[in-house]
C-alpha cells in the first residue's frame, strides 16, 4: 500500500469499533484487556494497543473485535494483505457486523480488488442500511466500473443517511456532470459547498457546469471563487475562459477589475480573449464612458481634447491600469472605443504639432495609444488633412534627428501613432537620443516595439532557410499578401496546459510535430510550451510572418522550433514524417485545398493526429456579403481602401449581413481585416464536403474543438451515443445554427 492509499484508508474512516465479542478464555480478563487495548488505540498509542490485542488473542484466539482492530492497524501501517487476512478472520467468526465488512472493503480497496470491495460494501449496507460511508464508497466503485446510474443511486442513499456528507454530494455532482445533467449537478455542488465552502476544485467544476448551461454570470462567480481559494494554473485558465464570454454591467467592488487585470497581465489566456470583457469594465467608469459617448455622438468629427475629455475624462483615463494594459496587449475590438481612440489620437497629433509639453502620466497614456495603433496596423480612419498633418510631423522629426537636434518626446509618440517609427530615415538616431535623455520608460518600450523588434525581424527574415521553392501563381500571391500583412500580431502565450493532441502519448515518446502554415507562430510556440520535448517544424510561405514567429520564440526561450519557408503543396518531397500536424486557417487559402490536405496527410504517421481549421461556408455569409461589396466598389487590399471599406460596413444597417462582418475580431486590425475580407484566395467548405474527403483519404474524424456551450446545445439536440463524431448530425445542427463555426471548423482527424 502506498502513502496515498494509506491516507485514503485513514480518510475512509477505518476506526476500531467498540468491543463486543469475547470469544473464549476468561471473559472478565479478556474484556479488561480488550478495553485497555481499545483505549490505547483510540488515543493513538498504536504499538501498545497492538501488543494488548495480541494478548487478547492469546487468551481468546477467535476474539473477532481484536482481529478486526489488528487488521485496521495493519491497514494504517500499509500492510493491506495482512489487513485482509486479519479482518477476514474476524468475519469468519462473525459475519453479521457491518463494520467488519466495511473495513474489509477498505483493505481490499488498498489492493485494488474492486470485486471484493464491492461485495463487502454490499454486505455492509445489507447489514446496516444507514451506513453512509459504505453507500458512498460503493458509489465510487460503481462509477469507476462505468455504471453511473448505480453510482448515483448509491450516492443518493449515502446522502439520505447523512445529509451533511459533503463528499457524497460532490461525488454525485461529478457523475451528473459526466452525464451532462448540468442542472442537477449544479444543485448538488451548491448544497455540498454550503457544507464545505472552501473546496476550490468544486467551484471549478461548478463553473464548468454553469458555463455549459449558458449561465455565464454564475460561471464567472464560481471560477473567481476557485481562483481566490487556490491559485492553480487550471483555475486561472478556467476563470479567464469564462471571462471570454462575459460582459460586466456593474462592478461595485474592484474584485473583477483586479482579477481581469491580472488575467491579462499574467497571461491566464490569450489577451485577445479578454478584450471585450476588459473594455466592458473600463466603460463602467462613468468619466471614461462619457468620453466614449462624446466621441461617438460627434463622429465623424474629431473633438478637441477639452471637448473629448471634459473635466474628469483625462484623469480617469490616466489612472486606469486595465485600459493601459489592454491597449498594449491586443487590438481592441469595439467600434465605439475605436472612435474615441481615433479622436484621442488626433488630439495627440495636435498637441505634438503645437509642441505642447505634457506630464509623464499623459505621455504614458499616449504611448499606450501609439502602441495600440501599431498593434492594429494603423487601422483607424483619417479625417481630412490628418494624414498630411501626420506626415508633416514625421518629416519634421526626421529632419530634427538628421540635424542632431533634441526633440520633444511627444513627437515620436505622435508619429508612432500614425505609422511605424521604423519608417523614419533616422530611426537609429532616435534610439540614440532616447538612450541619452531621461525620457520616461514608456517611450523606450515604444521604440523597442517599432524600431528594434522590426529590425530584428528583418534580419531573421533574410536568414530564414527555405525547404521548397514557391512556384505556383496562387502560392506566390498568397505569399505576397502575408509578406505585406503578416497575420496575426500577438504578444503573450497563455498559461501552459497539456495539449489535447498529446494527452494519450506514450511515456518517453518524443513527438515530431509539423505546424503547416504557422503564420506568426502562436500555435507553434503554444505547442512548444505544452510539449517542451517535442521536435517542431513550423513552415510558412511568408518570411515576414516566420521572422515574427522566430523573434517571439527566441524571446520566450523556445529553442525546440525549427522555422523554415516552404510551400505545403511541395512538402511531399520532404523526407520526414510527423506524429502531429497542425494546419489551422491555411488549407482554404490553397489553390486546391484538398490536394494540399492530401500532401499533409502523406506526412502523418499511422496513428498520428492532425488538427485542421477550415472556413465554414455557412458561418461566413457576412464575409461573402462584404467580399461582394469590395468587388462592386473596387476596393484594393491596401490600408487606405481597407479603412474606407470598414467605415462602409460599420455604417450598414444594424442586423444586416454586411454589418455583421464587423462582429469578427479580425475586423479590427488592417492585416487581419485584409485576411478576413480581402483575401486573394479563399475557399469556404461545408461539412458534407469534409466528410466525403475524409472517407476518400481514409482518415477518421476525431471530434471538434468545442466550447462548453456549443457542446451542450448540440448534445441537447442529438443525445444519441456517438453523435459528437457524426458529421451528418453536425451539418444539420450547423444548418439550424449557422454561426456555430464562425471561428472556423476546428477539428481533429486520426490516421488509422
Ligand atoms: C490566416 S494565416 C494563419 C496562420 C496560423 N496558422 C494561425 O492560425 O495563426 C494563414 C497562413 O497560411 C500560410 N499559407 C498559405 N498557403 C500556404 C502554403 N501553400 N504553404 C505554406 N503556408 C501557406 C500563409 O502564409 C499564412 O501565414
Amino acid at each position: 500500500m502506498n502513502r496515498q492509499q494509506r491516507r485514503a484508508a485513514k480518510r475512509s474512516g477505518a476506526k476500531p469499533p467498540a468491543g463486543t465479542a469475547p470469544g473464549g478464555g476468561s471473559d472478565v480478563a479478556v474484556a479488561g484487556l480488550f478495553d485497555a487495548a481499545l483505549a490505547h488505540h483510540r488515543t493513538g498509542a498504536v504499538a501498545e494497543a497492538e501488543r494488548q490485542y495480541r494478548r487478547v488473542l492469546e487468551l481468546s484466539p477467535t476474539h473477532a473485535d481484536s482481529l478486526q482492530n489488528l487488521g485496521i492497524i495493519a491497514l494504517q501501517r500499509g500492510d493491506a494483505a495482512a489487513a485482509v487476512e486479519l479482518i477476514g478472520k474476524a468475519i469468519a467468526v462473525n459475519d453479521q457486523v457491518a463494520d467488519y465488512h466495511y473495513n474489509a472493503a477498505l483493505a481490499w480497496r488498498a489492493l485494488n480488488r474492486d470485486d471484493e470491495v464491492a461485495a463487502h460494501l454490499e454486505r455492509t449496507v445489507a447489514l446496516r442500511g444507514d451506513h453512509a460511508l459504505a453507500h458512498q464508497n460503493l458509489g465510487n466503485v460503481r462509477r469507476e466500473q462505468g455504471r453511473p446510474a448505480e453510482a448515483i443511486a448509491c450516492y443518493e442513499r449515502a446522502i439520505a443517511a447523512a445529509p451533511n456528507l459533503a463528499a457524497a454530494r460532490f461525488n454525485l455532482a461529478n457523475v451528473l456532470v459526466e452525464l451532462g445533467r448540468w442542472d442537477a449537478a449544479i444543485a448538488q455542488y451548491n448544497q455540498a459547498l454550503a457544507i464545505e465552502p472552501n473546496r476550490a476544485e468544486a467551484y471549478d467544476i461548478l463553473g464548468q457546469a454553469y458555463l455549459a448551461t449558458g449561465d455565464i454570470k454564475s460561471a464567472i462567480l464560481a471560477a473567481a471563487r476557485a481562483v481566490e481559494l487556490k491559485e492553480t494554473a487550471p483555475a486561472k485558465t478556467f476563470f479567464a475562459q469564462c471571462l471570454r464570454y462575459g460582459r460586466f454591467t456593474s462592478d461595485n467592488s474592484s474584485r473583477f477589475r483586479n482579477l481581469t487585470l491580472r488575467a491579462l497581465a499574467e497571461g491566464w489566456t490569450h489577451p485577445r480573449e479578454l478584450v471585450r470583457v476588459g473594455l466592458s469594465l473600463v466603460l463602467l467608469d462613468g468619466a471614461i464612458g462619457d468620453c466614449v459617448a462624446r466621441a461617438n455622438a460627434a463622429w465623424p468629427k474629431r473633438l478637441t481634447a477639452p471637448e473629448l475629455y471634459g473635466t474628469a475624462g483625462l484623469q480617469a483615463l490616466l489612472r486606469d491600469e486595465l485600459l493601459h494594459c489592454l491597449l498594449q496587449s491586443a487590438p481592441l475590438t469595439d467600434i465605439g472605443f475605436e472612435r474615441f481612440l481615433t479622436s484621442a489620437r488626433a488630439g495627440l497629433l495636435g498637441a505634438a504639432e503645437a509642441d505642447r509639453t505634457c506630464d509623464d502620466a499623459t505621455l504614458d497614456f499616449y504611448c499606450a495609444l501609439a502602441r495600440q495603433c501599431f498593434e492594429n496596423d494603423y487601422v483607424y480612419g483619417l479625417a481630412d488633412g490628418e494624414a498630411a498633418q501626420a506626415e508633416r510631423l514625421r518629416l519634421a522629426l526626421d529632419q530634427a534627428l538628421a540635424e542632431g537636434r533634441k526633440v520633444s518626446p511627444l513627437w515620436p509618440v505622435a508619429v508612432a501613432a500614425y505609422g511605424p517609427l521604423a519608417a523614419l530615415n533616422h530611426a537609429e538616431a532616435l534610439l540614440a537620443q532616447s538612450a541619452g535623455q531621461l525620457w520616461p520608460q514608456c517611450i523606450g518600450a515604444l521604440l523597442t516595439q517599432q524600431i528594434t523588434e522590426p529590425a530584428e525581424e528583418r534580419r531573421l527574415a533574410a536568414a530564414m532557410p527555405a525547404l521548397t521553392s514557391i512556384d505556383s501563381e496562387v502560392s506566390r500571391s498568397v505569399r505576397q499578401q502575408y509578406e505585406e500583412n503578416p497575420y496575426p500580431r500577438w504578444a503573450k502565450v497563455a498559461l501552459p496546459a497539456e495539449h489535447t493532441l498529446l494527452a494519450g502519448r506514450k511515456a518517453g515518446q518524443i513527438p515530431e510535430v509539423l505546424i503547416a502554415g504557422c503564420g506568426t507562430g502562436l500555435s507553434a510556440v503554444t505547442f512548444a510550451q505544452q510539449a517542451p520535448d517535442a521536435r517542431i517544424l513550423a513552415i510558412d510561405l511568408s518570411r515576414a510572418s516566420l521572422a515574427y514567429a522566430k523573434r517571439m520564440a527566441n524571446a520566450l526561450g523556445f529553442g525546440n522550433i525549427e522555422f523554415a519557408q516552404a510551400d505545403i503543396t511541395k512538402l511531399d518531397a520532404l523526407d520526414r514524417s510527423f506524429d502531429f500536424i497542425d494546419s489551422s486557417g491555411v488549407l482554404h487559402h490553397l489553390g486546391d485545398p484538398w490536394q494540399g490536405w492530401r500532401v499533409l496527410l502523406s506526412l502523418l504517421r499511422s496513428g498520428g493526429m492532425m488538427q485542421v481549421g477550415l472556413y465554414s461556408k455557412l458561418a461566413r455569409q457576412s464575409v461573402t456579403a462584404a467580399r461582394a461589396l469590395i468587388a462592386e466598389r473596387g476596393y484594393r487590399p491596401i490600408a487606405e481602401d481597407i479603412r474606407r471599406c470598414r467605415e462602409e460596413i460599420v455604417a450598414a444597417p444594424d442586423g444586416s449581413l454586411l454589418r455583421s462582418a464587423s462582429a469578427f475580431s479580425d475586423f479590427f486590425t488592417t492585416n487581419e481585416c485584409r485576411d478576413l475580407l480581402f483575401h486573394v484566395q479563399e475557399h469556404q467548405m461545408t461539412l458534407p464536403e469534409i466528410k466525403a474527403f475524409l472517407a476518400e483519404a481514409g482518415v477518421e474524424f476525431a471530434g471538434f474543438v468545442l466550447d462548453a456551450g456549443t457542446r451542450q446545445r448540440f448534445l441537447a439536440r442529438f443525445a444519441e451515443a456517438g453523435s459528437l463524431f457524426d458529421l451528418d448530425r453536425w451539418h444539420l445542427y450547423e444548418t439550424e445554427a449557422p454561426a456555430t463555426f464562425s471561428a472556423m471548423y476546428q477539428f481533429f482527424v486520426r490516421k488509422p
